[in-house]
């Protein structure tokens, strides 16, 4: 990243403040990268091969090998070929090759890791949050972190474990920067693949994780006040029969907002009695 006359100015204590209110709240890697000089590398392979020196440019102006590793593609991608992408995977190794395959998708290029799910196909429970975090991006793994601990705690005392009759992924497979919110945009592109993975995990009843999981699956616009604990229903060409779902509270929530532990004890119960 780049400083600008005034931030060059800026006390050190300051430029970090400013950092994290921008969402980079942590190093993804030891050198800083030039986006832009990995753009044109992957936009203008052949002009450059034409100009090419004779001999190759010196190491201060030549991209890195991360720098070219992972360029954003000029197209951005659409709902269109996410939906043609996912639609033609036929088994869960496929669709982690269609979104791996995903071009002009930013959060793509500054993740760490595709985290696509776990657990058991055909389980009683598939929990679907919002995005992984940090710590998921790092590993690769949904909910593995603080909030994910809370989730396996929430899941076993209703008898479910990703390990045996349990499956867990996210509307979104790569990290957004900064943990910031998902926009409309990512999660429209996103949609098709998360609708494919239901289909073909087929599970007895999805949960989604938080309000983001819950308003997206289930086309609502109500908050996740208003949604959890309520059973609806999710349609979808993929499915011979609608599959019962289940809004929860996200366990970030709770981690912060203990006092509605009550609530998501109560919704665990309704959970546990539709797969009974
Ligand atoms: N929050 C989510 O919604 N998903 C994760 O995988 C981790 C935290």
């Amino acid at each position: 990243m780049g400083f600008s006359p005034e931030q060059n100015a800026m006390p050190p204590e300051a430029l970090l403040e400013w950092y994290v209110e921008m969402g980079a709240d942590e190093a993804i890697s030891d050198a800083e990268t030039n986006w832009f000089a990995a753009s044109e590398a992957a936009l203008a392979p052949a002009s450059r091969a034409e100009n090419a020196p004779a001999s190759a440019p010196p190491a201060d102006q030549a991209p890195s090998a991360a720098q070219v590793q992972r360029p954003v593609s000029a197209e951005p991608a659409t709902d269109k070929a996410a939906s043609a992408l996912a639609g033609a995977a036929q088994s869960l190794e496929e669709l982690r090759a269609a979104l791996e395959s995903l071009e002009g998708f930013p959060l793509k290029v500054t993740a760490t890791n595709l985290v696509f799910g776990e657990g058991v196909e055909t389980p009683d429970v598939m929990f679907i949050g919002e995005a992984p975090g940090a710590e998921e991006d790092r590993q690769g793994r949904p909910f593995v972190g603080a909030s994910g601990r809370l989730l396996d705690r929430m899941m076993a005392s209703i008898g479910l474990d990703r390990a045996e009759n349990a499956y867990i992924t996210n509307i979104l497979p790569w990290r957004p920067p900064g943990n910031r919110e998902p926009t409309a945009a990512e999660i429209a592109i996103c949609l098709p693949f998360i609708r494919r993975h239901i289909a073909l995990v087929r599970p007895r009843i999805i949960v989604p994780v938080g309000g983001t999981a819950a308003k997206a699956l289930l086309d609502q616009r109500q908050g996740i006040m208003r949604l959890r604990g309520r059973r609806f229903e999710f349609a979808d060409p993929g499915l011979e029969q609608a599959l019962p779902a289940v809004p929860l509270f996200h366990p970030a929530f709770l981690l912060r907002s203990t006092g509605q532990k009550a609530l998501a004890w109560r919704d665990l119960l309704t959970i546990k009695q539709i797969i009974q």
